[in-house]
């Protein structure tokens, strides 16, 4: 069988442990040539990265691994690129969330005005890493799960449009295996419709291979429930304030329980909720830093420490699953159906050709290819073409270096009150993201 050689960019993320180890559980599936990582942060890199090669020395050491920052290293000669960078890391991550909170407005990693300011900074880094992968190798494919992947996709569209570029996300997954878990079956034996943007969607089916439907008693749960289900279904999305937001989608179901919606959805039609619960001074961004990351990191550090990785405390989640089920699905010619982010062009029937849309795909060796989720209510369509303009908009003040473009995203946000409070915003971000941001005149 073939072996394919992959670059994680984004090394140093708390993911890459997970997805690494995803990686030698479907070595069977997915032979491994090689494996490197590639960050611009040597040092938070290398902690993760002397941890994994001892792993790999003592589970596959059949495989090359490396981790650089050096690009043409990192790249050259590789199949697939996975990519979860974060620019401005955490530290920035923690200003996108508390600078709106403190006008009032949710302050949130991919939503209203956070994920825009963080969309500004990922553009930039994404060009980067694109470049560098088309001109160290040419045939390769960008698995990304870089946020804000609305912006992101929007931005990759735009600006480089024959790139390829595949932008994920995992929440329409975790999500469906709590589905499969309220209904008594795997995520795999379901297939989904389901449209929207990203963070921004609803499904409209869950039908098991028989063709049976189950929306209905799976609405009936979550009306009562939400997501929230009684065993453990993964190690992701499972901390309180996750648990909170799985229950959430029970309010938001009572808007219009015609269709199952995703739990970011809350952050537009109740962001006063959110806001009253918030805490200014402790946001999400702290509890990843003194949860997820402190796990992962001396996790590393403990291989490290003692030199051996049995018991290592990484594992595997429904994140990684997802991404290398994607690289496989091209690898293979697999025609597996996956929920991704694509150009609309008809997918949605009655929404712009042009827009970034999340809806199933049939993945095979040329990418994906949507499938038709027909017309959309009105309801839905309003909401998505706000949302979708923010986004569009956003990404022209990018290539213009526009003040007055991005000020106009965020007064069309729907999680802004005027534009009286966008305008203090842009300016309370735009000095915060002065390392990361294009200038805007
Ligand atoms: P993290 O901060 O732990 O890791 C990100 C890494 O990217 C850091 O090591 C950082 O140094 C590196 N980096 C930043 N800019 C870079 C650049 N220009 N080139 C190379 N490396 C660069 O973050 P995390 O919490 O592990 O998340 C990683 C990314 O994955 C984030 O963008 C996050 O939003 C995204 N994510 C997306 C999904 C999804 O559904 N699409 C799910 C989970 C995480
Ligand atoms: C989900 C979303 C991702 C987002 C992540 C944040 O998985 O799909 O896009 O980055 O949640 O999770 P965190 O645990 O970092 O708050
Ligand atoms: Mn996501």
């Amino acid at each position: 069988m073939r072996k394919f050689s992959v670059v994680i960019a984004g090394g140093g993320s708390t993911f890459t442990p997970g997805i690494v180890m995803m990686l030698l559980d479907n070595s069977e599936r997915f032979p491994l040539k090689s494996l490197r990582l590639y960050d611009n942060d040597a040092e938070r890199q290398a902690t993760l990265g002397a941890a994994l090669e001892i792993l790999l020395k003592e589970q596959a050491p059949e495989v090359e691994f490396i981790y650089t920052t050096d690009p043409e290293i990192a790249f050259t000669d590789t199949d697939f690129c996975m990519a979860h960078i974060r620019v401005g890391k955490y530290a920035m991550r923690e200003q996108d969330e508390k600078i709106p909170l403190k006008y009032g407005v949710i302050g949130q990693e991919t939503c209203g005005p956070g994920g825009l300011a963080y969309g500004m900074r990922s553009i930039t880094g994404m060009l980067e890493i694109i470049d560098y992968m088309e001109q160290y190798a040419p045939n390769a494919w960008m698995l990304n799960y870089s946020n804000p992947a609305a912006i992101v996709a929007e931005a990759c569209r735009v600006l480089r449009p024959d790139s390829k570029v595949l932008n994920i996300c995992d929440m329409p997954v975790g999500t469906l295996r709590r589905m499969s878990q309220i209904v008594g079956k795997q995520p795999k034996d379901l297939d989904v419709r389901y449209f929207g943007l990203n963070h921004f969607g609803w499904w409209t089916s869950v039908k098991d291979k028989e063709g049976h439907e189950y929306i209905n008693q799976i609405r009936d749960y979550v009306a009562e429930h939400g997501y929230l289900t009684q065993v453990e279904v993964d190690t992701q999305h499972m901390d309180e304030s996750w648990q909170a937001t799985h229950k959430k989608a029970k309010d938001i179901l009572a808007v219009d329980d015609r269709y199952l919606p995703n739990t970011y959805l809350k952050y537009y039609l109740f962001p006063d909720d959110e806001v009253a619960h918030s805490s200014c001074t402790y946001t999400r961004a702290n509890e990843v830093m003194d949860g997820r990351e402190k796990t992962v990191f001396d996790a590393a550090r403990r291989i490290v420490e003692t030199g051996t990785a049995v018991d290592s405390g990484f594992h595997i989640d429904s994140h990684a699953s997802f991404i290398v089920d994607l690289a496989r699905a091209i690898a293979f010619n697999t025609h597996e159906r996956m929920v991704m982010i694509v150009e609309n062009n008809g997918a949605i029937a009655n929404f712009p050709d042009d827009a970034m849309v999340e809806v199933p795909c049939i993945v095979g060796s040329d990418g994906p290819e949507a499938l038709a989720q027909g017309k959309i209510p009105m309801f839905h369509q309003a909401l998505m073409r706000q949302q979708v303009t923010v986004e569009k908009v956003a990404v022209e003040a990018y290539v213009e270096g526009s003040y007055q473009k991005l000020w106009q995203a965020l007064t069309m946000s729907k999680t802004i009150p005027s534009a009286k409070v966008a305008k203090e915003l842009l300016d309370d971000l735009i000095e915060a993201n002065k390392d990361f941001w294009p200038e805007l005149k």
